[in-house]
């Protein structure tokens, strides 16, 4: 347990305040009252159940959003430039409710615009508030054995056009092994956080590293593991659900000894305009700040082979930055 507090500490550190979550998750019927709602949910996907969907396709992107809705079209009109070299994509929008059940209107009708456009897109308004640790472990449970890659994004993260094809790329290199829970677009206010706070960066030479804790601004959990979603339900039954997700994704990784895949496109490129994602720090659950962060012009557009040149052993680094061994 102290060891979850450390961590806890860390982790507020590290991103700032705690999320704001609801302490009951409640289940019921999400075909049920707002039509909305049902307009192009393929499955029943509830509070509480992760969901798991009944097609599949090659790259799916889950949207959590909640009361944003100028945030929420910024992001969708990023996730549309996204080269995806003629893989089938599908984005799904998960729009949570207030603790009291409301839902913000404008919201929807951003989500729905964008869905009437043509976008393969689902739309899933909550029936019930899910708060933010439902919506990350909640909006996708990969079908065994998938080869599908997905993408959790919340909505003022932009992502570059070409993630996709950097993902792809770790994918297929890194998912045929068992200590890794993910892959991260991430690249901006990444930081190791045991020991003395620095920036996060592994030696020019290398164009991926390994650190057990997730960068969340864009975040791609492996497919074969328990991550995000089954893994939490231990703890779920143990009445500890109110409690920052990360915090709990940390100290799994912390036992599994499992590490998330970072970039590090911008140290070995030497070059500022390499970002697979770019946060814009919107007010709400994580940022209070008055002035919102404008949209980068350094998201990464110009690909290049050598970016997904992956070393033969990857630097695995521990909490605190010291490089843990090469595997
Ligand atoms: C709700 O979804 C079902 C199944 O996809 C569909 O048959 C039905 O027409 C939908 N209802 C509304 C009101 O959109
Ligand atoms: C791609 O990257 C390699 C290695 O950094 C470099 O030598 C080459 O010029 C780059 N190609 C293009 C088209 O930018
Ligand atoms: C980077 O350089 C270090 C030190 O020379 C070396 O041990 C490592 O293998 C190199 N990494 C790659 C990917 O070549
Ligand atoms: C970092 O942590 C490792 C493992 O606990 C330890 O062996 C190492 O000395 C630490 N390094 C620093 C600089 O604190």
């Amino acid at each position: 347990m102290a060891c979850l507090i450390l961590f806890y500490i860390f982790h507020t550190s590290l991103f700032g305040e705690p999320h704001k979550i609801s302490a009951t998750v409640l289940r019921s019927n999400n075909a049920g009252s707002d039509p909305k709602a049902n307009a192009s949910a393929t499955l029943a996907c509830m509070v509480g159940v992760p969901c798991e969907y009944s097609d599949e396709v090659d790259f799916r992107v889950m949207v959590m959003t909640y009361d944003r809705p100028q945030s929420l079209e910024k992001c969708l009109s990023f996730l549309e430039n996204i080269d995806t070299m003629g893989d089938t994509m599908r984005i799904e929008i998960w729009i949570d409710r207030s603790s009291e059940g409301e839902v913000n209107e404008e919201t929807v009708k951003v989500a729905e615009r964008f869905r009437l456009k043509g976008n393969d897109c689902g739309v899933h308004v909550r029936e019930r508030n899910a708060g933010i640790t439902g919506q990350w472990t909640d909006t996708w449970r990969p079908q065994l054995g998938t080869k599908e890659i997905g993408l959790i994004v919340e909505d003022d993260v932009d992502v570059s056009p070409l993630a996709y094809r950097w993902l792809k790329a770790a994918h297929k290199t890194y998912d045929k092994r068992s200590d890794i829970q993910g892959y991260t677009l991430q690249m901006q206010n990444v930081n190791f956080f045991g020991g003395k706070m620095r920036p996060m960066f592994a030696p020019k030479n290398e164009t991926v590293y390994m650190y057990p804790v997730l960068g969340t601004w864009g975040f791609s959990p492996h497919p074969k593991t328990d991550l995000p979603t089954r893994w939490y339900k231990g703890f779920e039954k143990r009445h500890q659900e109110a409690s920052m997700w990360e915090m709990w994704h940390i100290y799994y990784s912390y036992i599994k000894d499992l590490y998330c895949v970072y970039c590090n496109l911008k140290v070995h490129t030497g070059k500022g305009n390499v970002l697979l994602s770019w946060n814009r720090k919107e007010k709400g659950l994580h940022f209070d700040n008055k002035q919102v962060v404008k949209s980068t012009a350094d998201l990464l557009s110009r690909w290049n082979d050598s970016f997904v040149v992956f070393p033969r052993k990857t630097i695995q680094f521990f909490y605190n930055g010291t490089i843990y061994r090469r595997a």
